[in-house]
């Protein structure tokens, strides 16, 4: 088999073998077809697409590139949850306590933030104490005990999709429907989930920019886990503005304990209700979405995600008291910047991209994988699409630890606002869910 003979096939739009798309990517983990050779392929799906089985092989090629995580010890159907790149998006912070506590064990493997769209596992170390160092064996033990757990990838998973992925990252490749959906859903099936429940975002911030295609990436997705045998659903939500008010490390952990006592951003605790309804009823706790929903909204009425927050984070080596008392204990920036509405109007909308990437300024995220960040700051949002608002009002506050790129960050923040006269029309937050992959 030669790598230039597929290349030419997929270039004139023909449907690749099984056998061609496993040694294209055995071959390319192993270091046996080069580069560039691998970026004409990508360009070439690019233009031509796959279809459902070709991309059913891929997925599977690329799971079997490396190890796969055996969470058969773990009692109960181990359903895990993606979002495709948010911007503040602290639902995973909620989910794991609301879900654990309906019974649905939440044995989570996360990564660290690059750029603008912060990592879960950063959030969680601003709590003092809280590590994500734990053997096979303390992860299992903690997700039987607590129903939660979260740890850093380990191992060697899904090596081809690191290759791919960040090769497609230098050859304008990212943004195609067949290379995303296999990427995220290899990983997913790498990391042991039994069923998968897809936050799908679109909008200003988001790879897909409309429903429409946000729609055709989930289908694709929830056709991955048919082929394969993993349950799949897939919301379509919106990401015309950052999700929640807060977005920085420590902020997000104070927001989402704020949501888990029923004190949360609207659109957040709704967003989180949804997803999490999905994984509880397909994690067999309740018998349809309906009952399931019902059983996390007395969940966050009573408080209870609580004690399985704090007993997962003790387990992970914090203390209790920084959910009992997050205003002493999680870390503060020394100082607060309000950002002013520069003219009277209505919201319309925030880029939320740009907030992202004015948090990573002020140093909530990485600009490269070795810089340092800051746990306590960050943005927060005080206006969101449809609120009035007069000119010198503020709309949001910078919270920062010293003045470098401050100005900019408060440039970038003021730019993302679009200030109209007339009030905008609420965007959708959830725009659909996809449940097959038939139209
Ligand atoms: N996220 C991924 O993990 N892979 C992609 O291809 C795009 C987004
Ligand atoms: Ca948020």
């Amino acid at each position: 088999m030669r790598m230039v003979d597929i290349i030419q096939k997929k270039r004139n739009g023909e449907e690749l073998t099984e056998a061609e798309i496993r040694f294209l990517i055995s071959e390319y983990t192993e270091g046996r077809i080069p580069d560039y050779q691998v970026s004409a392929w990508a360009m070439a799906v690019y233009f031509k697409g796959m279809n459902a089985k070709e991309i059913a092989v891929l997925t599977d090629a690329i799971v079997k590139s490396g190890d796969q995580i055996d969470l058969s010890p773990i009692h109960g159907i181990k359903v895990d949850k993606h979002s495709t790149g948010g911007v503040g998006d602290t639902t995973t912070l909620v989910l794991g306590p609301l879900v654990a506590t309906a019974g649905v064990p939440v044995a989570k493997m996360s990564g660290r933030g690059l750029g603008h769209t912060g990592g879960t596992i950063d959030k969680l170390e601003s709590i003092p104490g809280f590590h994500v160092e734990l053997t096979r064996e303390e992860f299992i033990n903690t997700v039987n005990r607590c129903k939660l757990s979260v740890v850093g990838q380990s191992g060697n998973l899904t090596p081809a999709d690191k290759k791919l992925y960040a090769l497609r990252d230098v050859t304008a490749t990212v943004d195609t429907i067949p290379l995303i959906a296999s990427s995220v859903m290899s990983k997913k099936i790498a990391a042991g989930a039994d069923a998968i429940v897809l936050d799908v975002k679109y909008g200003s911030g988001a790879f897909m920019k409309t429903p429409e295609e946000a729609e055709r990436l989930a289908r694709t997705m929830v056709s991955i886990g048919e082929e394969v045998g993993r349950k799949t659903i897939a919301i379509i939500s919106s990401m015309e503005q950052p999700l929640g008010f807060a977005v920085g490390n420590a902020l997000e952990v104070k927001e989402a304990i704020d949501t888990l006592q029923g004190k949360g951003p609207e659109d957040l605790t709704e967003l989180s209700l949804v997803l999490g309804a999905h994984m509880v009823h397909l994690g067999g706790k309740a018998s349809s979405y309906e009952e399931a929903r019902s059983k996390l909204e007395e969940i966050i009425r009573t408080g209870q995600a609580l004690d399985v927050f704090k007993q997962f984070i003790t387990a992970q080596g914090a203390s209790p008291e920084a959910i009992d008392r997050p205003d002493e204990h999680l870390p503060k920036a020394s100082r607060i910047e309000p950002i002013r509405a520069s003219a009277s109007g209505y919201v319309e909308q925030i880029a939320a991209e740009q907030i992202g990437v004015a948090a990573m300024k002020v140093g909530a995220g990485r600009e490269t994988k070795e810089s340092a960040i800051d746990m306590a700051v960050g943005i927060v949002i005080h206006k969101k699409i449809g609120d009035r608002v007069e000119a010198g009002d503020v709309i949001a506050q910078i919270h920062c630890n010293n003045e470098e790129n401050l100005e900019e960050a408060a440039a970038m923040v003021q730019n993302a606002y679009q200030i109209r006269q007339n009030k905008p029309v609420q965007p959708k937050l959830i725009e659909k869910v996809i449940v097959t992959s038939k139209p």
